[in-house]
């Protein structure tokens, strides 16, 4: 059973913008360590961040009802499997109802946005 959803959209720009302007310093604001060990093997680091910032940004949305403390973003990672397809990765202690739940997200990326959407759900 669906029990949140969150969705997010990042401008490109803005997140290269960032990354030329304060370099490591931002990206280690966004990213976890496992993130920073991907984004080395991507050809478009921007875009990379964007969509990982998007995912985040949507994740927090779809946690509304089940967190009070909103995580910093590297204690979200959005990892991959063997195929690309993204999996979370929580790296901050999970509450009694949100350890049960499935986390799902899903990215797009065009050169000039990112976009994310999280799914939350429960066994029924
Ligand atoms: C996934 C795929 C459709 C990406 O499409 P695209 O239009 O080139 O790129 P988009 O910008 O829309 O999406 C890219 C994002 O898709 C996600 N993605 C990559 N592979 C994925 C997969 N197998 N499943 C789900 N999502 C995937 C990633 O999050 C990626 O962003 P990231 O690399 O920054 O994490 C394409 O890479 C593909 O066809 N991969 C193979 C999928 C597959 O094996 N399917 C099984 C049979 S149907």
């Amino acid at each position: 059973m669906i029990t949140a959803i969150g969705v997010d959209i990042v401008e490109v720009a803005r997140i290269r913008h960032l990354m030329e302007r304060y370099g490591s310093k931002f990206v280690s604001r966004v990213l976890g360590h496992e993130e920073m060990a991907l984004l080395r093997t991507r050809r478009d680091a921007a875009q990379f961040v964007a969509g990982r910032f998007a995912a985040k940004e949507a994740l927090i949305k779809a946690f509304g009802t089940y967190l009070t403390d909103r995580p910093a973003f590297p204690q979200i990672e959005i990892l991959a499997d063997g195929a690309g397809r993204p999996s979370v990765a929580c790296r901050f202690p999970l509450s009694p109802a949100l350890a049960s739940v499935q986390m799902l997200v899903s990215i797009s990326h065009e050169k000039s946005h990112a976009v994310a959407m999280a799914i939350l759900s429960e066994e029924e």
